[in-house]
């Protein structure tokens, strides 16, 4: 089993399972597809979220990347990787004071979210601010991955966020208009509403120096078509060009989704009645996506001879630490696999359940490997 040249036995064998790796060349390469495929001015602000490894994220920086922030400390990671103000955007749907201080700090520009959440920034001072819009359309791959709709906490519907805006430009430097309609989103119908409808936007307002279309952008996790890229950049760059302003997008997904594999070893394989149960010693506090939203991610294993059919469990005390069914090449303790597309949302929403601690993560860039980070053990960070 090997990524970008480097054997993923060596890893597991030095740095023990379960252990993230990221392969760097593979982000690059995302990363250069989707900022050649935008062909008018843009900033590509990386959603921190997705994968804040700080290794990561300065080497997105070193490319030209920007980023798109959840918190005070993801404007400090922003800064700290070398990305000037202008390319920062801190959102969330319910910053704290301190997240708000330290994004106006810096210049970030922020995108509010409510009109109670305007009137704390109005005291703190004069910010850069972009409001983002609810468009109502809901679009995602799970019900938890839609933003949009009235049902939903994210953003104010069109009307509002346009009259907040009005009401904005004495007290604040108001620069533009954003949303984020969902993730994992793989076709084009949902992108192509939401431009219409920023765009009718924009043109109510005025001037706008900034179009934000947020992220969402999908990978194929199983057999999925790719997503629609040409189509999507032309879409979103006709519209900012129009009006002559710059497009931000907010990829995570697309950047490092399908750039990480979850490093695994088979603790035990239970034949109970009619299934066969490969428990392995990585679970939903390592990888919680299978658990959360019933997300199917590929599993590499090697073998010869039939597939054999499995139930993949984790050690976890749940009933939904199970990453679902596969044929697999016959396995038996302690062999290695990997569950791959994990780059996203994977060691970013790990957590110490079960009183087990953080994984270990590496890094492979042609054909050599690093250590990022240690695994947690008993005593240094896990009480
Ligand atoms: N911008 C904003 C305001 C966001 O909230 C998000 C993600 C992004 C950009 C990046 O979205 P992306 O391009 O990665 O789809 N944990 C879930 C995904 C939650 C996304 C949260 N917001 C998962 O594992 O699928």
């Amino acid at each position: 089993m090997k990524v970008s040249g480097v054997d993923l036995e060596s890893i597991a064998e030095e740095f023990g399972t379960p252990t993230y790796v990221i392969d760097f060349e593979r982000v690059r390469e995302n990363y250069t597809r989707l900022n050649e495929a935008l062909e008018c001015p843009h900033v590509i602000a990386y959603a921190y979220k997705a994968n804040h490894e700080p290794e990561l994220v300065r080497m997105l920086a070193l490319m030209g990347s920007g980023a798109t922030v959840p918190s005070a400390y993801g404007v400090m990671l922003a800064r700290w990787a070398g990305v000037s103000p202008d390319k920062v955007v801190l959102v969330g749907p319910s910053p704290s004071r301190y997240d708000l201080e330290e994004a106006l700090r810096y210049g970030a520009l922020i995108s509010l979210e409510s009109e109670s959440e305007a009137s704390v920034l109005e005291k703190m001072g004069r910010a850069r601010v972009m409001v983002r819009v609810n468009t109502g359309i809901e679009a995602g791959a799970h019900p938890s991955l839609v933003t949009g709709g009235k049902k939903s906490k994210f953003g104010l519907p069109p009307r509002r966020a346009l009259m907040l805006l009005k009401s904005l430009r004495s007290t604040m430097d108001v620069e533009g208009i954003h949303t984020h309609i969902g993730s994992q989103i793989l076709s084009i119908e949902p992108f192509k509403r939401a431009v219409e409808l920023i765009m009718k936007l924009v043109r109510d307002f005025g001037e706008v120096k900034v179009i934000d279309m947020g992220g969402g952008l999908g990978i194929p996790y199983l057999n999925e078509e790719a997503f629609p890229l040409e189509e999507y950049s032309d879409i979103v760059c006709d519209a900012a060009s129009q009006v002559g302003a710059t497009l931000f997008v907010e990829s995570g997904r697309y950047i490092v989704g399908d750039a990480g594999y979850l490093l695994t070893r088979v603790n035990y394989v239970k034949e109970v009645g009619e299934e066969k149960w490969l428990l392995i010693d990585a679970g939903m506090n390592d990888f919680l996506r299978p658990a959360l939203y019933n997300a199917k991610h590929r599993i590499i294993a090697e073998g010869n001879g039939p597939k054999e059919r499995y139930l993949v469990a984790g050690p976890v005390c749940e009933s939904a630490d199970v990453f679902g069914e596969y044929y697999l090449p016959r396995l038996k303790e302690g062999d290695l696999i990997a569950i791959g597309d994990v780059g996203a949302y994977g060691f970013s929403m790990a957590s110490r359940y079960n009183l087990r601690p953080l994984p270990a993560v590496v890094s492979v860039d042609e054909g050599r490997y690093r250590l990022l980070r240690e695994r947690e053990s008993f005593g240094r960070a896990i009480f």
